[in-house]
C-alpha cells in the first residue's frame, strides 16, 4: 500500500496548473454512449475513477482510449448493457450509465452503488426520474433492471438537487420523446459543462446552470469533439494549500468564477485571493488564518468536497469555527485523523466545532475517503514534523499527481510503497 511522507512547514510558492474536472469528466464520458461512433474528450484527468470508467464501458463492449489528457469512446461495438458490482463498487458514479444506456438501448442493468464512506448516497431520485419517463424499474439481488421502450418527456422534481440525477436524466431525457422539465435541479458547473456537450451533439437544453432546465428530445444525437472544464475542487484544494503553509501560489487553468463561494470565504480568513488578468487565481498566506464558519450547501453555496479542506486550515485558525455539513450525513472522517496531528474539533450531529491551534504535529495517519486524503495533506504540510499518510488509493481517485504538483512549489514529500 503506498503512503505519502510529507515533511511540514515549507510555504508552498510557484505555479500548480489544475487538471481536468473529474466530475465533469465522468458524466461526459457517460454521455458519449448517446450516439452512435466515436466521441473525443480533452482534457481528461489521469485518475482511478477515469480508468475504472473506461474498463466500465469497454466491458459493455464500446472501445475506449485514454493517452494524454484525450479519450476517446466508440460505441460500435456496445452490446453489453450492464455495469458490474465489482466496477460499481469502487466508483459510484458508473450508475450514471443508467439514463444513457435506457435512453438510447432501452435496457440497462447496473449495480446499485451502496453506500461509501461519506453517506448512504441513495440513488431514489434517479431511478423516481426513470420510471416518470416510461422506463420499467425493478431491483434485484443489488440490481438496478432497467427496460424502456422510447423514453417520454416528463416534468421531474428533485427533493434534493442531486448532482449525478439532474445529470443521468438530463441525458436520459435528451433523447426522449417531447419535452423534460427538471425542476430543484443541481447548478453546479459539471452540469453546465454537460449541458453544453449535449448541445454540441444535438440536444436540445434551455436553462442549465440554474433551477430549471428544460430538455426538448430529439431522436438521434451525433458524437461529441469536447473540452473539459477546469477541477475547480482541485483547484480549490491548492488554494487552501496556499493559505495554509502562508504561501503564495499562481494557480492556473482555473475557472474562478466556479469558485466564488470558496474564494470569499478564504479571503475571510485573512488570505489574499485575486484573479490575474489572464484568468488565474493568485492565493497568498498572511499569517495564521483567523476563524471563519462554513455550512455546505449544493452550487453555488460553499461545496462539500472542500469541507474536509477548510476544516484543515481552520484546525490552525486563530479563534473557533463552526462547520456545518448539510449534504453528507457522515462527511467528518477526516476529524479523528486530524486530531491525531493535535486539532482540537467537536462533533454533534453535522456541526463540527474547530478550537483553531497554534499548530499541528505530524503523525501516521490515514485516508478514509477523496477528500479526506487532501484534507490531510494540507495539514501534514502545515505541520511540525513528518507525517505520514496510509491508503493512498483514496487520493488519487480525485488528484493526478498531487505530490508532482506540490512538490514543483517547494512541498517536502514523497511517495513510498
Ligand atoms: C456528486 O455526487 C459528486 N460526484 C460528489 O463529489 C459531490 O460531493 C456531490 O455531488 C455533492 O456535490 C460526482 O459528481 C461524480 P448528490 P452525487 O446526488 O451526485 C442525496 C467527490 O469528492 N441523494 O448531489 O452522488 C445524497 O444522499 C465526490 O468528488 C438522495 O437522497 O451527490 C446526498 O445527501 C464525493 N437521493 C445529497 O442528495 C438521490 O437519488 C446530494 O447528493 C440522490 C442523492
Amino acid at each position: 500500500m503506498e503512503k505519502l511522507l510529507i515533511k511540514g512547514g515549507a510555504p508552498l510558492k510557484g505555479e500548480v496548473v489544475v487538471s481536468g474536472s473529474k466530475n465533469a469528466s465522468l458524466p461526459l464520458l457517460a454521455a458519449a454512449l448517446l450516439a452512435g461512433g466515436a466521441s473525443v474528450l480533452r482534457g481528461v484527468p489521469a485518475l482511478r475513477d477515469v480508468k475504472t470508467f473506461g474498463s466500465l464501458i469497454g466491458n459493455m463492449g464500446a472501445g475506449f482510449t485514454f493517452e494524454d489528457a484525450r479519450a476517446e469512446i466508440n460505441t460500435a461495438g456496445i452490446g453489453n448493457f450492464a455495469a458490474p458490482y465489482e466496477l460499481v463498487k469502487t466508483m459510484r458514479a458508473s450508475v450514471l450509465v443508467l439514463g444513457p444506456l435506457v435512453a438510447r438501448y432501452g435496457r440497462a442493468r447496473v449495480s446499485l452503488p451502496g453506500g461509501c464512506a461519506i453517506g448512504a448516497r441513495p440513488i431514489n431520485l434517479h431511478l423516481v426520474g426513470l420510471e416518470k419517463m416510461g422506463a420499467r424499474i425493478q431491483l434485484e439481488e443489488g440490481y438496478v433492471i432497467a427496460e424502456a421502450g422510447r423514453l417520454n418527456g416528463a416534468s421531474l422534481y428533485f427533493d434534493i438537487p442531486t448532482v449525478t440525477g439532474t445529470e443521468n436524466l438530463m441525458m436520459a431525457a435528451a433523447l426522449a420523446k417531447g419535452t423534460t422539465v427538471l425542476e430543484n435541479a443541481a447548478r453546479e458547473p459539471e452540469v453546465v459543462d454537460l449541458a453544453n456537450a449535449l448541445i454540441s451533439m444535438g440536444a436540445r437544453i434551455e436553462g442549465a446552470g440554474g433551477s430549471l432546465i428544460e430538455i426538448e428530445g430529439v431522436d438521434e444525437l451525433k458524437p461529441y469533439s469536447y473540452d473539459v472544464i477546469p477541477d475547480r475542487i482541485e483547484a480549490a484544494t491548492f488554494a487552501v494549500a496556499a493559505a495554509i503553509t502562508q504561501g503564495d501560489l499562481l494557480i492556473r487553468n482555473v475557472r474562478p468564477d466556479h469558485m466564488d463561494a470558496v474564494s470569499i470565504k478564504l479571503r475571510e480568513t485573512g488570505a489574499e485571493v485575486a484573479r490575474t488578468p489572464e484568468g488565474f487565481l493568485r492565493v497568498r498566506g498572511t499569517g495564521r488564518p483567523k476563524a471563519v464558519n462554513i455550512t455546505t450547501m449544493p452550487y453555488p453555496g460553499f461545496p462539500t468536497d472542500v469541507q474536509a479542506q477548510f476544516m484543515a486550515l481552520m484546525s490552525i485558525a486563530r479563534g473557533t469555527s463552526i462547520i456545518n455539513e448539510t449534504v453528507f450525513e457522515n462527511r467528518f472522517m477526516h476529524v479523528p485523523e486530524l486530531k491525531r496531528m493535535g486539532a482540537d474539533i467537536n462533533l454533534k450531529g453535522g456541526l463540527a466545532t474547530i478550537n483553531g491551534m497554534e499548530g499541528l504535529k505530524g503523525a501516521e495517519v490515514m485516508a478514509t475517503d477523496l477528500r479526506a486524503s487532501a484534507s490531510l495533506v494540507l495539514a501534514a504540510l502545515a505541520a511540525e514534523g513528518q507525517t505520514v499518510i496510509h491508503r493512498l488509493y483514496h487520493l488519487d481517485r480525485g488528484y493526478e499527481r498531487m505530490e508532482d504538483k506540490l512538490r514543483a512549489v517547494g512541498a517536502d514529500v514523497v511517495r513510498i510503497s
